[in-house]
């Protein structure tokens, strides 16, 4: 029997290794499988699917774009083009902006960096992102990124790129004591980033607003400061909001959190954008800055970039975000499976931290000592017991994201709620399954 591995190079895997199963049908917060199982999501596949599986608008939306016109080229006009990029505008307050369409989220972050390069007049103005950051993976967004799988194959520095250390609490770089702390002093890093380059050869300062693929959830502090750093010192603030956006963090965009003190200048969206059902992504531009680059030529462009199929999925993913009151469910949903979590670390010595709380979006941190914070593995390694526990899982119906000593734990937000409490019964049993020795006793 051939096996797909046989054929296909997939995406973030060693290729003779590969094992995944085979998906060919869904519903709801459930994933069909060639053998007929069923398993349930508890990852949205990579932070992606926040509708669920199969959703019928979506289904629907497709098909009726797909009969009417399936293609036109991005530089002419395309309705359902125009349609969702003023749905965006609206629903985020960047009336008098634009929308740049994208085939997904590293593309979104590239031509984010171009726009905000050329709308501040600085060319190759420097970009200042964060280690331990996840932006994509062409060769800029290795770039952009501080991600150890990939920086080694870029040279981050001829991109102009910057890093600074993140806003990472449970292990503060800065040595911070408090959250609050520890947000401030990564905000004052950027800061003193720009100021030892000089603020005139900034272009932009491009950050996960609150939650990223890498597993740091930012502080409350943190997004406002940096955005009164940014405008101080007139550097664009780009906001990666690729995978936080659509209610994944609580809110259609998690800069919002912070009201109007936390809008960026620039977003760049993808991911739940479609709801994951057909490629997309944008970026979402200011009305300042649209202003500034409007009698300029744009260099930029992909043939796909604005495909009609995927703006008409857009649209419909937008539609059922609101009347099936999404963003509210996730917000309600993800404060009880964040009390659940924080239960399961008070039982299981091998939780360091559960961070979240703001939507249906939590990180789980395995630690070998929770006194000392050792971690289990080395990042981005992942030990044995946590493999282990990850094929159980999947052995008993239900997939859990995972990175390197992380799980990341994000359903579609149309999970049911009785199943979304059986995936935690679930990992809690196996926690103590795999790592007995650190379970039911009372953590220090
Ligand atoms: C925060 C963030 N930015 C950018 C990307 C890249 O998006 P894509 O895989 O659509 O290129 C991802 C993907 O996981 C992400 O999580």
């Amino acid at each position: 029997m051939t096996s797909e591995r046989d054929f296909v190079l997939h995406s973030w895997c060693v290729p003779a290794e590969w094992n995944a199963p085979t998906v060919v049908g869904g519903r709801g917060a459930m994933l069909l499988l060639e053998d007929g199982r069923e398993i349930l999501d508890m990852s949205s596949l990579v932070e992606c699917s926040n509708l669920g599986h199969q959703h019928p608008g979506l289904i629907a939306a497709i098909r009726e774009q797909a009969q009417r016109l399936s293609f036109v080229t991005s530089a002419w006009g395309a309705q359902p083009r125009k349609a969702l990029a003023e749905r965006l505008l609206e629903l985020s307050g960047f009336e008098g902006g634009l929308v740049f369409f994208t085939l997904g989220g590293a593309d979104a972050n590239e031509n984010a960096v171009r726009i905000a390069r050329q709308a501040s007049g600085k060319g190759r103005g420097l970009v200042v992102t964060r280690d331990r950051s996840y932006h994509g993976a062409s060769y800029m967004d290795m770039a952009l990124s501080g991600d150890v799988r990939t920086a080694h194959q870029v040279d981050a520095d001829a991109w102009g790129v910057r890093h600074v250390p993140p806003p990472y609490s449970y292990r503060c770089p800065f040595g911070s004591n408090s959250p609050h702390q520890c947000g401030q002093r990564a905000a004052a890093a950027a800061a003193d980033c720009i100021d030892a380059e000089g603020a005139a050869r900034v272009a932009a300062v491009l950050m996960e607003s609150n939650a990223g693929s890498n597993g740091i959830v930012a502080p409350d502090s943190f997004w406002p400061m940096l955005r009164d750093v940014t405008r101080d010192r007139g550097v664009l603030l780009i906001a990666d909001e690729v995978m936080s956006a659509f209610g994944r963090c609580g809110e259609w965009f998690a800069w919002q959190r912070h009201g109007e003190q936390g809008r960026p200048d620039i977003m760049t969206l993808a991911k739940g954008l479609t709801g994951a059902a057909v490629p997309l992504g944008a970026v979402v531009i200011s009305a300042a800055i649209a202003r500034r680059i409007e009698k300029e030529m744009f260099y930029g462009g992909l043939t796909y970039c604005g495909h009609p199929l995927s703006c008409a999925a857009g649209l419909a993913a937008l539609d059922a975000y609101r009347d099936e009151k999404l963003i509210e469910r996730s917000r309600r949903l993800g404060a009880q499976m964040f009390q659940d979590l924080q239960k399961l670390a008070k039982r299981h010595q091998v939780i360091g931290e559960v961070r979240g709380g703001h939507g249906l979006f939590a990180v789980v941190e395995l630690v070998a000592d929770p006194a000392t914070r050792a971690p289990l593995a080395p990042w981005p390694g992942q030990s044995d017991p946590q493999r282990a526990l990850l094929r159980a899982a999947l052995d008993e119906g239900v997939s859990f994201g995972s990175r390197g000593n992380l799980l990341i734990i994000a359903p579609p937000l149309v999970i049911e709620e009785s199943d979304l409490a059986a995936a935690l019964a679930l990992l809690d049993r196996l926690l103590g399954r795999f790592f007995p020795a650190s379970s039911t006793e009372q953590k220090p």
